[in-house]
């Protein structure tokens, strides 16, 4: 059991002291005996015990193939594979379990719509809708569609203040517009997208909608169904998971139209020499060995989750990026990428006057920090925002507000230094 359930579960207030000793990382030290400090939870997430001992255990006792043998292991394997479905789906708020397809991440969810609807859902003069503070992985699948078909990509613009031009969505939206993509939370500038909103504008005008929820599904609570979407897609390893695993979660009237995009094992009912039937969703989607033990990964790192609560996670993580962002605004030359706190994840990308990013990361490294550097998978946001890199420190519900108070003290004398 995680340390944390003994007792605080009820609490208001929260300490998240109460877990660091679940995730056996955060106790190592970098470079010379320094605590590592670990703000690049964007890009990944460490794990909990639970999650190590859950995967461990499936490969030591239960580990078969799946939905392929009558033998004992191979029914516990898949016991545990479609445990970790319907675990997702009551997660996510689900309509029916089979609304959930595992993939390897986000990129492949997002590939797999890309290439399904280019099949079926779109030609010659369409429009595909993205904003400018998508990550790659929500821009390139769309444009290579585009280049096969003929359709035009466009992007919504953002405001100065990283958040996005909603003004503007008319002028971008019309009975042309077959597609619309957008990130509901920024992975560089931390924006939290108005999902619904934008959802209902594109159903106006009868656009199929994904959202990429891979900064939200974490962070805070998640209810496919509210947000109205066709498809939303999210990583296991940015929530505590494994990598190699992630969902496309699809309304399954849209899963049953779209056509499938790898083929191979289990995604057929009937194969003969002239021809296939498709299974039905998600099998229709799952060709090949799934990731198994990664689904029994990610199906611990939900239930570590939600034993804190995912609204006491968000409200954590952003008094961490409150108390971050009014203390790195206080630092001479320090220039923060993005709106207000009140309107972000816990995100804050920044560049300094005259200091490179990289230089910068590197010797924030050296004293125990782990940022990230560079453009984040997000050259046209950067381009936006006139810089060609920036420092990014992104937190989760294990880092503490002495980190973010240490970290303003040793960027203040580590920017002194480099000047
Ligand atoms: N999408 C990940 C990031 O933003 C890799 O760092």
């Amino acid at each position: 059991m995680p340390n944390h359930a003994k007792g605080t579960r009820s609490e208001v207030s929260w300490d998240p002291n109460s877990i660091r000793d679940d995730f056996p990382i955060l106790a190592r030290t970098v470079h010379r005996e320094r605590p590592l400090v670990f703000f690049d939870n964007a890009a990944s997430t460490q794990h909990p015990v639970a999650v190590l001992d859950a995967m461990d255990a499936c490969y030591r006792r239960h580990y078969a193939n799946v939905h392929r043998g009558v033998h004992r292991l191979s029914q516990e394997a898949s016991d545990a594979y479609d445990a970790a479905r319907a675990r997702v789906a009551s997660f996510v708020g689900a309509e029916r379990v089979d609304e959930i397809v595992f993939v390897a991440g986000t990129t492949m969810a997002i590939n797999l719509v890309a290439r399904s609807m280019g099949e079926s859902g779109i030609g010659a003069g369409d429009e595909i809708l993205l904003t400018e503070m998508e990550h790659h992985s929500n821009i390139v699948p769309w444009q290579q569609l585009a280049a096969r078909c003929g359709a035009r990509v466009r992007f919504l613009p953002i405001r100065d203040d990283g958040t996005l031009a909603l003004e503007r969505l008319g002028e971008f939206l019309s009975p042309r517009t077959r597609i619309v993509a957008f990130t509901a939370v920024s992975n560089v500038v931390g924006t939290i997208n108005p999902v619904t909103e934008l959802v209902a504008r594109a159903k106006q005008v009868g656009a199929t909608v994904l959202v990429d929820a891979a900064q939200h599904v974490p962070h805070d609570r998640t209810d496919v169904r509210a947000w109205g979407a066709d498809f939303v897609v999210f990583s296991g390893h940015k929530m505590l998971g494994p990598t190699g695993i992630g969902v496309l979660w699809g309304r399954y009237d849209r899963l049953e139209s779209l056509p499938p995009f790898l083929g191979g094992g289990s995604m057929i009912t009937e194969v003969t020499t002239s021809g296939f039937v498709p299974n039905l969703p998600p099998a229709k989607f799952e060709a090949g060995t799934p990731p198994i033990v990664e689904a029994v990964g990610l199906h611990a790192a939900i239930d570590y989750l939600e034993s804190i609560g995912l609204e006491r996670i968000a409200r954590h993580e952003a008094e961490l990026t409150s108390r971050a962002i009014d203390a790195m605004s206080a630092i001479d030359g320090v220039r923060i990428l993005g709106p207000k706190a009140e309107q972000r994840a816990g995100i804050v990308s920044f560049v300094v006057d005259g200091v490179s990013s990289q230089d910068l990361c590197v010797f924030l490294d050296l004293k125990g920090f782990a940022l990230r550097n560079g453009h984040h998978c997000a050259m046209p946001l950067h381009e936006r925002l006139g810089v060609p890199s920036s420092c990014r420190a992104s937190f989760y519900l294990y880092n503490t507000l002495a980190e973010i108070d240490r970290f303003a003290t040793t960027l203040r004398s580590e920017i002194d230094r480099l000047r």
